[in-house]
This record gives structure tokens, sequence and C-alpha cells, in this order.
């Protein structure tokens, strides 16, 4: 079986939502210390969903997977259902991610929550 599903090597050859929202509602960060990867999401929330979003990923495959895959799978959604979003989701979204690549997944989850409260304290 190959290392990698079809579906990660979609989202890293064809990552979507990337880039830079400029008047964004809510920007969150996450990092790794130990690989040194950096994620950063975006939002645009009306009415408390979100309207639109963008990531930046300095990181591996697997990050840049998990980040287009996770910004597709909160887009259009409430906050409370993106206060769900899980890493496990994400991995599962994407049919699996080596066990020692789970971590890149927990950048998205993290990055878009640490948005939503940048959203919540302005
Ligand atoms: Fe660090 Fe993937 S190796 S996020």
């Amino acid at each position: 079986m190959a290392l990698y599903s079809e579906k990660v090597m979609d989202h890293f050859r064809n990552p979507r939502n990337v880039g830079v929202i400029e008047n964004a509602d809510g920007v969150g960060e996450a990092g790794n210390a130990v690989c040194g990867d950096i994620m950063k999401i975006y939002l645009k929330i009306d009415n408390d969903i979100v309207t639109d979003v963008k990531f930046e990923t300095f990181g591996c495959g697997s990050a840049i997977a998990s980040s287009s895959m996770a910004t597709e799978l909160i887009k259009g959604k409430p906050l409370e259902q993106v206060l769900q979003l899980t890493n496990k989701a994400v991995t599962e979204a994407l049919d699996g991610l080596p066990a020692h690549k789970l971590h890149c997944s927990v950048l998205a989850e993290e990055a878009i929550r640490a948005a939503v409260k940048d959203y919540y304290e302005r």
C-alpha cells in the first residue's frame, strides 16, 4: 500500500484555499517545535458562519494536505461546528495519514481553534 492516500496527494499537489485574507475576522497560527513547521489560518466570518478561509503553511506535504482539507471542511460552517473539528476528522477525510505524520493534522485543528479564539477576542 502506498504511504500516502490519493486524497493526501491530491490536496498536497492542488491545495485548496491557499493564501491570505487581508481583512480577516480571525487569524490563528500553530507550530510544531520538533519539525519547525508553521500553519496560519485566516477566517472571514459573517453571522457566526465561516464565509471564507485561507491558509499559509510553511511545512511538510502532510501539513499542506491537512490545511487544505481542514479549510474545505470548515468553509460555510457555523463556528460551533468549526470548533468541533478534530485532527482525527481531518485525517479521516484524507483517508488516513501515516502514524508519524498524524501531528501534521494537529496543526490544522490548533490553527483553526486559534483563529476562532482570535475572532471572539476582538
Ligand atoms: Fe511537521 Fe508535518 S512534519 S507538520
